[in-house]
């Protein structure tokens, strides 16, 4: 009898086993996010000759020079996008007016407006957008997997709160950078958490410096071991089947020469991090995992570049309570501009465009928190979400279950990439204000914010050589130092604190 019974029961797990194989066959995620540009500026004109179900442009997107009434000088979208510097503007207050102009619904009127209180150049910079050729590697992604063109930033803002929301579902009520918080680790929990709950194995494959420790719980010494050198890794763990259930790849936030940024982030070349994507996919097809991978590749935010699809402003979540700083107390109920979102799989179907989700409310939108939501259902986790805004957004597990085996024709080689730059990197100049929180991070794994010739701004006087430098020092040190730390024993949820190396080496010589 107890032996019938057992019989039975590993029957049913078979059965459960197959049932949820057939279901859904990923088991690894590669997530890379890239910097600033908008869906319409890297992808738009892909409607026109790459595939005519994109949401893209023609061509008769056009903005006023001035939306106050009066203005009818415009400047209308245009496909010459180029190598583009400087950087156009994506403050909170940037993108306020981008979407609003001067009226009060997002008519994404005031891109040029914006960009001209800047410099008069940058109107007809943020109206361009790349011809498919000067972007050859999406071209033929797009063309081969699925591109998502309704997939909005998370906030109407900049860089790091949008890339907390891709791991958090928050950004714990900044909208901005915030120094203070960024250097004590941002509290919330992280969807690396529920896979550590889940005895679930996560990487974080950096080239200069995991971004992903502004989150405070990753300075944990049992995350210690969760980063790696994208450099001596990523290739090696792809090749031997070792990459883990969630992969996350940083590109280089540095541009030096010879080894240049591929973030896409202006003044950084676009074909660089075209580069980074042909890498990374020609990787992961030639891996043993290929058959039960998706690979991701989204931007953190639209960088101040147009997009013609209006933010969406109705019934979108609080996530935790949160609340903007003032003046403008902003409840995060509103998305921020569109961004290219470009999903690789062998079981997605050739040339899918996704538009808006089926759900799990009727205003749900694909946005970065569809990221951890749609990790807890591939991965199976039974963590809670995150927060009410991996809750609301749409999941996209339905694009790798349309095909009943896996697909044998995707290309294993992308073509080559062109450079679009003419000018040699300049290492020796100031930092972005992106780099420079990278510094203040940095500052603090190190130990160095405490003293008082650093403060908050240190890095100011850096060039971009210097900078690099000091992050990749301050990373080793701080996960030498945590490795170390569990070797002597010590309690694997406590963070490491360093002395700075320069009251260090006074101690010691003095
Ligand atoms: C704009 O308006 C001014 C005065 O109303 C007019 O003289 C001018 O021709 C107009 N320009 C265009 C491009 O329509
Ligand atoms: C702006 O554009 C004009 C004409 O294309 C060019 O002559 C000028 O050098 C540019 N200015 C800047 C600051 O790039
Ligand atoms: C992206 O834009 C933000 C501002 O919104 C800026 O602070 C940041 O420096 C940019 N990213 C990079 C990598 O430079
Ligand atoms: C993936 O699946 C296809 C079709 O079954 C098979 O031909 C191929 O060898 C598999 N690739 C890997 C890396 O397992």
């Amino acid at each position: 009898m107890r032996a019938i019974l057992l019989n039975f029961l590993s029957l049913s797990a078979v059965f459960l086993l197959t049932h949820q194989q057939q279901q859904q066959p990923i088991k690894t995620v590669v997530v890379l996010v890239m910097e600033n540009r908008s869906f319409d500026h890297l992808l738009g004109w892909m409607k026109k000759s790459v595939n005519p179900l994109i949401n893209g442009v023609t061509g008769e997107e056009c903005n006023s020079v001035s939306t106050e009434a009066g203005g009818n000088e415009t400047i209308c979208f245009s496909d010459d996008a180029g190598y583009v510097d400087p950087d156009p503007g994506h403050s909170f207050e940037d993108v306020a007016k981008q979407v609003f102009g001067s009226g009060f619904i997002p008519s994404m009127s005031g891109f040029v407006e914006q960009a001209s209180s800047m410099s008069q150049n940058l109107s007809e910079t943020v109206m361009k957008g790349f011809r498919p050729e000067n972007v050859p590697i999406y071209t033929s992604l797009v063309q081969e997997f699925a591109v998502f063109d309704r997939w909005f930033s998370s906030i109407p803002g900049p860089t790091q709160p949008n890339r907390l929301f891709v791991y958090s579902a928050t950004s714990h009520g900044s909208t901005s950078h915030v120094i203070k918080q960024l250097a004590l680790g941002y509290p919330q929990n992280t969807i690396f958490d529920s896979l550590d709950e889940n005895f679930l194995d996560f990487g974080v494959y950096f080239k200069n410096f995991p971004t992903t420790l502004f989150f405070r719980n990753m300075r944990k010494l049992k995350y210690a071991f969760k980063f790696h050198q994208y450099d001596l890794k990523f290739k090696k763990d792809a090749r031997g089947g070792k990459l883990p259930s969630l992969t996350v790849i940083e590109p280089s936030y540095f541009d030096l020469i010879g080894f240049p940024a591929d973030d896409d982030h202006p003044s950084h070349d676009v074909a660089n991090g075209q580069k980074l994507v042909k890498e990374v996919y020609e990787t992961l097809r030639a891996s043993p995992q290929w058959n039960e991978t998706l690979l991701i590749i989204t931007y953190d935010e639209h960088g101040g570049f147009y997009d013609h699809v209006q933010t969406p402003f109705v019934n979108v979540p609080n996530p935790d309570g949160n609340i903007g700083p003032s003046p403008y107390f902003f409840k995060f109920d509103r998305l921020g501009v569109r961004v290219p979102t470009i999903m690789i799989s062998t079981w997605i179907k050739k040339g899918t465009v996704v538009s808006k989700p089926n759900g799990p409310y009727p205003d749900s939108e694909f946005e970065h928190s569809s990221i951890p939501a749609t990790i807890k259902k591939l991965l199976g986790l039974s963590s809670n979400f995150l927060t009410r805004r991996d809750a609301w957004a749409g999941t996209f597990d339905h694009i790798v279950t349309e095909l009943n085996s896996p697909r044998t024709d995707c290309p294993e080689v992308l073509p080559d990439v062109v450079p679009l730059r003419r000018t040699e990197t300049n290492e020796h100049k100031g930092l972005s204000e992106f780099q420079s929180e990278l510094v203040q991070l940095a500052a603090v794994l190190n130990g160095d914010h405490f003293l008082s010739s650093i403060p908050g701004d240190t890095g100011k006087k850096m060039t971009v050589k210097q900078a690099h430098e000091y992050v990749k020092g301050a990373v080793s040190r701080f996960l030498e130092a945590s490795k170390e730390a569990i070797k002597l024993g010590a309690d694997k949820s406590t963070i490491v604190n360093m002395r700075s190396s320069l009251t260090t080496r006074s101690s010691v010589h003095g």
